[in-house]
């Protein structure tokens, strides 16, 4: 059933920055908006007039196929006009910094600005200085809070809870927005939270964080209900902390005999995506029942209607549910 407007309060916050400013109750209010919303992507016709009038510019200047398409699909099921700007098209190649294209297309009357960018806190930036909602996408080594929000909506559906889950995030996590983000509102929502890797991609301090450390997967995985499988970054990594290839795989790869090993029955895997198949994770791993890779990718569109539906868009609360 689609919320009722009169019901839902939004969101008391201008921007969705990352998941370390949530509290539990906001990150549970994102994700039973989005269940309700995900009953519009199951109509013939998938499109409501929520946000008929509003406008999200789009300013993705890394690369994204899921992030970016399904915040463009969220808008569009809502009835949310759109633009997209890369750094390839626009005028950032003639010197123009993030905040005056920002500035600028502001400066047009839009509602939400999307942004993925290479440095940490650059939606931070534009938060302090634009009137429209921001909404991280991506930024840098340091949150990406809608791919948590989508991991936790893909688990809370297959668990029907979050409370006591074990779970272990496998990979390079020194150069993970991802496993930041998660970690945050995993921690927050009462699971136990596990991290395995080699040294050189565990970032130092990381148990003040609240997660377990391993640096042995056969050890790391024996008792999870998950297994987070996370991408090797190789373009964010400065010279000599991966190991070779031949090693990492030897070592972290999940496949079905170390799963078939030490891993329990009945465990799941969730990888953010863009998979490397046969890197971090094998093809078989990747397409089995144990998979839910595409689940979250769904899911991904509905969180992301729910943050376009929960924000203000720059205007008071009211205007924004008054439909
Ligand atoms: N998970 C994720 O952020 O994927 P994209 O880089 O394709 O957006």
């Amino acid at each position: 059933m689609c919320p009722d407007s009169s019901q839902i309060k939004g969101l008391n916050r201008k921007d969705l920055l990352g998941i370390s400013d949530l509290d539990r109750t906001e990150i549970e209010l994102i994700l039973n908006t989005a269940v309700s919303l995900k009953e519009i992507l199951e109509r013939p016709i998938k499109v409501v007039p929520y946000l008929r009038g509003k406008t999200a510019a789009f300013l993705f200047f890394e690369p994204s196929t899921r992030t970016l398409h399904s915040f463009s699909l969220a808008a569009r099921r809502l009835s949310c006009d759109s633009v997209s700007v890369s750094a390839s098209s626009s005028s950032v190649l003639k010197g123009e910094t993030l905040l005056d294209t920002a500035k600028n297309l502001e400066a047009m009357k839009l509602n939400f600005v999307v942004v993925r960018h290479s440095s940490p806190g650059a939606s931070h930036n534009l938060a302090r200085n634009l009137r429209a909602s921001i909404i991280n996408a991506g930024d840098g080594c340091h949150e990406h809070p809608t791919q948590a929000l989508l991991d936790l909506l893909t688990i809370r559906e297959h668990f029907g809870r979050f409370n006591g889950l074990k779970i272990a995030i496998v990979g390079d996590i020194e150069h993970s927005r991802v496993a930041r983000s998660n970690i945050y509102g995993m921690s927050k929502l009462g699971m136990d939270v596990s991290i395995c890797g080699p040294p050189t991609l565990i970032p130092r301090d990381i148990e003040k964080m609240g997660v377990k450390v391993y640096y042995d997967l056969k050890k790391a995985i024996e008792d999870k209900d998950i297994i987070y499988v996370l991408r090797i970054q190789k373009e964010r990594q400065s010279k000599g902390l991966f190991p070779s290839t031949r090693e990492y795989i030897k070592l972290y790869s999940i496949t079905e005999d170390i799963l078939e090993k030490y891993a329990k029955e009945d465990v799941i895997i969730m990888h953010p995506g863009p998979v490397n198949r046969g890197l971090e994770i094998s093809v078989s791993v990747a397409d089995s029942s144990k998979s839910l890779i595409l689940p979250q990718v769904t899911n991904g569109v509905a969180v992301r209607m729910a943050c376009f539906y929960l924000l203000p868009g720059g205007e008071e609360r009211e205007n924004q549910l008054s439909m």
